[in-house]
């Protein structure tokens, strides 16, 4: 891996190359294997980034699952998952998501600038 920053596209695909529905529902497309791959990969990362889409709908956690893997984190010194990201222009997001409240991990939200400057 190069030495410096970089960042990697982690996703699934349906054979046909779809990345989820139209419905609002979460679709899986990964399997258990899979799912393990993406949390060793995750494992490796110092940042996690979803849209905002995604916290609303999919409600992700975005920890690592693996014991080994957050043991092997904090023997490197750095927390058991990776600080959670996400990006928004509307800033409609609920506090109560799991990416705010689910571990005690970093969280940061990236928003447009004139979002952002308005009044509550
Ligand atoms: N198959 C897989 O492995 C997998 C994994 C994760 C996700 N997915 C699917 O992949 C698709 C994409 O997911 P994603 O997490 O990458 O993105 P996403 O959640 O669909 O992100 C879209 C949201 O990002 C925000 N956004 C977009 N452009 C922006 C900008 N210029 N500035 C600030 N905010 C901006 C907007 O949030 P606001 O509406 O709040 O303004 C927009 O609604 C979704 O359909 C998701 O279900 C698939």
């Amino acid at each position: 891996m190069p030495d410096r920053p970089y960042t990697l596209l982690s996703c699934g695909m349906s054979i046909d190359g779809y990345l989820g529905s139209a419905s609002p529902r979460r679709l899986e497309l990964s399997n258990d294997a899979d799912f393990d791959r993406v949390d060793a990969v995750r494992a490796s990362c110092d940042a996690i980034m979803v849209g905002a889409t995604t916290v609303r709908l999919d409600n992700p956690r975005l920890l690592v699952r693996s014991q080994t893997r957050r043991d092997a984190r904090a023997a490197r010194g750095v927390p058991p998952s990776p600080i959670k990201v996400t990006v928004t222009e509307r800033l409609d997001l609920d506090p109560r998501a799991d990416f705010f409240t689910v571990g005690d991990i970093e969280k940061l939200v990236y928003c447009a600038t004139p979002r952002h400057a308005e009044p509550e």
